[in-house]
């Protein structure tokens, strides 16, 4: 069984969470700069029914944040199919193999993969199974709550641990919440009483006091954490320097790296206008974590610069003013 241990003082074990579209290659990268986490999920790699799998597993780099582990996610709903591209993952030195059961894209549900697997647990369990039976890494499964409501909750989460995924990750919302209400906690508490394999506690962890409070109050085994970490990219560190007792006080020439490895990584190839608002998004997010940067979050997202300099001209000076800016 796949260990999720704990630092030597006491952290549990901290995942970066896969976020299409916010948390690509160019982010996984400046948040390695920073680092603090243990281990990074990808984002789905999609896997249709006529995939040809060897051709969408180059999408896969396994050594992308190296040393810190990346793990392959995979959403399709053919377990032979998935089972022939977690081979492939593996091939290309994935350390583990994460089922997505919970994308609401309608795109992607519309096929029967993501949280639609939610709908029928024999059947999230044969995808799964079919994953486990095709390789010797560790395969885990990442799961919202439900599909429409919580019916299936114990029963999909059963049909993950018999089909022997070494660790379940819950965002406790269902596929109908999308990210509406609050994460319910309460169902990761539930989950853990249900669960003999280890489970990762997921959904809204903003900053430390959060991650405290979700391990008290459900007692899950390691955190996972996506929004909050675009928001302050400091938040593994200073969840780690809790545990410490060691203050841990970001500097500017950090976030200033993160920002640079950001930048050099974001797509060449692409208009123009598409990289700013790649850049923009990224700042939208840092500005939110605080109060006074976030009256100026306005003036960064109308703003219409040339290109990426340009924007970083005009918005870094904002962001150095309020650096450190953890909150
Ligand atoms: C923009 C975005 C993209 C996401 N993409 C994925 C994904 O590819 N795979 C997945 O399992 N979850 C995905 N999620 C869900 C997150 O991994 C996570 O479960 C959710 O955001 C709750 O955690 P948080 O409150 O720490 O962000 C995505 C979330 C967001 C906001």
């Amino acid at each position: 069984m796949t260990s999720l241990p704990k630092d030597p003082n006491g952290c549990p074990f901290l995942i970066l969470a896969p976020m299409e579209g916010v948390g690509d290659r160019c982010f996984r990268k400046a948040m390695a700069s920073i680092g603090g986490f243990d281990e990074a999920v990808r984002d789905f790699l999609r896997v249709p029914k006529n995939a040809h799998v060897k051709s969408l597993a180059v999408e896969y780099c396994a050594d992308e944040i190296a040393p810190i582990p990346l793990a392959a996610q995979l959403m399709g709903s053919d377990p032979d199919l998935m089972g022939e591209m977690a081979q492939e993952m593996e091939n290309r030195g994935a350390p583990r193999i994460d089922l997505n059961c919970g994308c609401p894209s309608n795109t992607v549900t519309g096929r029967g993969a993501g949280s639609s697997l939610l709908k029928d647990p024999e059947f999230l369990y044969q995808v799964a199974k079919s994953i486990v039976k095709a390789v010797s890494i560790p395969v885990t499964v990442k799961m919202r709550s439900g599909y429409e409501d919580t019916t299936l909750f114990k029963e999909n989460l059963l049909a993950g641990q018999e089909s022997g995924a070494h660790y379940i990750t819950l965002h406790p919302r269902t596929k109908v919440d999308g990210y509406g209400p609050p994460a319910r906690w309460d169902l990761i508490a539930e989950a853990k009483s249900i669960l003999k394999i280890p489970l990762v506690g997921n959904g809204d962890i903003l900053n430390v006091q959060n991650a405290l409070d979700m391990l008290k109050m459900t007692k899950c085994d390691a955190l996972m954490i996506g929004r909050g970490s675009v928001i302050n990219p400091f938040i593994f560190h200073e969840i780690r320097a809790h545990f410490s007792g060691k203050p841990y006080v970001p500097e500017w020439n950090d976030l200033k790296r993160y920002l640079d490895v950001y930048v050099a990584d974001i797509p060449e190839g692409v208009a123009m206008r598409v990289r700013v608002n790649k850049l923009k998004q990224l700042f939208s997010f840092l500005f939110k974590g605080n109060a006074e940067l976030l009256n100026k979050r306005s003036a960064i997202l109308t703003s219409q610069p040339s290109d990426l300099h340009s924007f970083l001209d005009f918005a870094i000076p904002l962001l150095k003013e309020r650096c450190p800016f953890s909150s």
